[in-house]
């Protein structure tokens, strides 16, 4: 089979691609990326002399590349990770968010009309849901929870979402969605939360929590999200959903101040500073369904994959410094600078 892997250069694609190369080396691997400032070739180069592996820079916007490059590879399968993924910066400018998210979905949906497919498989996001109440927790997430977005991220997200469901039903398109919860592990741009306390810590550097830091996330190691992904894309019902998630919240202080423990670093380096705009309560999936229909549980405990993420970025400071030493220092000066510290 051959696989075209969308967004592949970033975080969770990458690890996708090194766990389908590994666990099914019979299948070709096309990974797709525009290499925008959250996609680097460099966490490619594992596997990028391999036979069944192929990299092309290309946006998911630009119609007549994907449509050139279905031609050449005739895929089986369609995965879509390419997205842009920083609720931050999506509320600094929307605009970008709604071209790629959902524009480019649709070029892909597009291609696989025309072309023909297997599978078009749409990696979403616990985040169209919205959050739950902290003091609720007894509520969860279920494939059938009304949509109900926050931030212009979350809105693009589900937009797409609602895009792919429409190509099945109108032209019956045989998609999957997979919505899940917060990611962590190796090779997470430094920009989001775990990553850029390790990064801060590891410098003496403020950690800078957002309000009281009590928001709570649902963590999975990205492996886990991989595993499900090659189940879904596999053994998953055409036109259904798949909530994915571990039954991990922690509030953000919790993951704050573990970090901190793991690292040896002082508790007085946190800086509780001005809250992000419309900041989500709690997210908390109830993954039920893919455990029952597809055998799939988490692997990783969290406790395990928190050192061996820590223990990754000590190992790998050449990757994530050389990104946290260019246009980062711009972007850190621009979210951070402004942000009050509350007492
Ligand atoms: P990421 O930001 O690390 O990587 C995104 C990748 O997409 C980058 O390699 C980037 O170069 C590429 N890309 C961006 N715009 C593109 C375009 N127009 N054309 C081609 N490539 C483009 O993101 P991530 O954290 O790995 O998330 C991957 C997917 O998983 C996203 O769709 C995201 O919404 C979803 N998701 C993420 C999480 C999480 O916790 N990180 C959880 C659930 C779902
Ligand atoms: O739930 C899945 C989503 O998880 C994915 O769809 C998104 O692509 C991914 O970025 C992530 O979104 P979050 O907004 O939850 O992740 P982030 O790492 O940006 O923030 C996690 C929590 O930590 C959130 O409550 C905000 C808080 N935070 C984040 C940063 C970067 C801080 O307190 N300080 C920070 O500096």
């Amino acid at each position: 089979m051959t696989i075209i892997v969308t967004g592949g250069a970033g975080f969770i694609g990458s690890n996708f691609i090194f766990y389908e190369l590994d666990k099914h080396p019979e299948d070709r691997i096309v990974c797709l990326d525009a290499l925008t400032y959250a996609g680097s070739l460099s966490t490619l180069q594992p596997v990028m002399d391999k036979e069944n592996f192929r990299f092309v820079k290309l946006d998911i916007r630009d119609r007549e590349g994907v449509y050139k490059l279905f031609e050449e590879e005739k895929p089986d399968i369609i995965v879509n990770f390419a997205a842009e993924s920083h609720v931050d910066r999506s509320i600094e400018n929307p605009t970008i968010f709604l071209e790629t998210n959902i524009i480019g979905t649709s070029v892909l949906m597009d291609a696989c009309r025309k072309y023909g497919i297997q599978r078009y498989h749409q990696v979403s996001t616990d985040e169209v849901y919205g959050d739950l109440p902290i003091d609720r927790p007894d509520l969860f997430f279920h494939e059938d929870t009304p949509i109900h977005t926050s931030s212009p991220y979350s809105t693009s997200k589900a937009s797409a979402d609602l895009l792919v469901m429409a190509y099945h039903r109108t032209y019956g398109l045989p998609v999957t969605i997979s919505r899940c919860s917060n990611n962590y592990g190796p090779y997470q741009f430094p920009e989001k939360l775990i990553p850029l306390m390790i990064a801060n810590a590891l410098a003496d550097k403020p950690l800078p929590v957002y309000g009281e830091g009590k928001n709570v996330r649902d963590w999975l190691y990205v492996e886990d999200h991989c595993k499900a992904i090659d189940l879904i894309i596999r053994k998953g019902k055409e036109g259904e959903t798949y909530n994915i998630g571990g039954h991990n919240e922690m509030q953000n202080i919790q993951i704050v101040k573990l970090i901190c423990d793991y690292l040896g670093k002082p508790y007085s380096l946190i800086e509780h500073v001005t809250d992000r705009k419309g900041h989500d309560q709690r997210y908390a999936i109830d993954p039920t369904k893919i455990h029952e229909e597809l055998g799939w549980l988490p692997e990783t405990m969290f406790a395990d994959g928190i050192k061996k993420t820590i223990q990754w970025y000590l190992d790998h400071k050449d990757w994530w410094e050389n990104i946290i030493s260019g246009e980062y220092q711009n972007y850190y000066q621009k979210m951070y600078g402004s942000r009050k510290v509350l007492d």
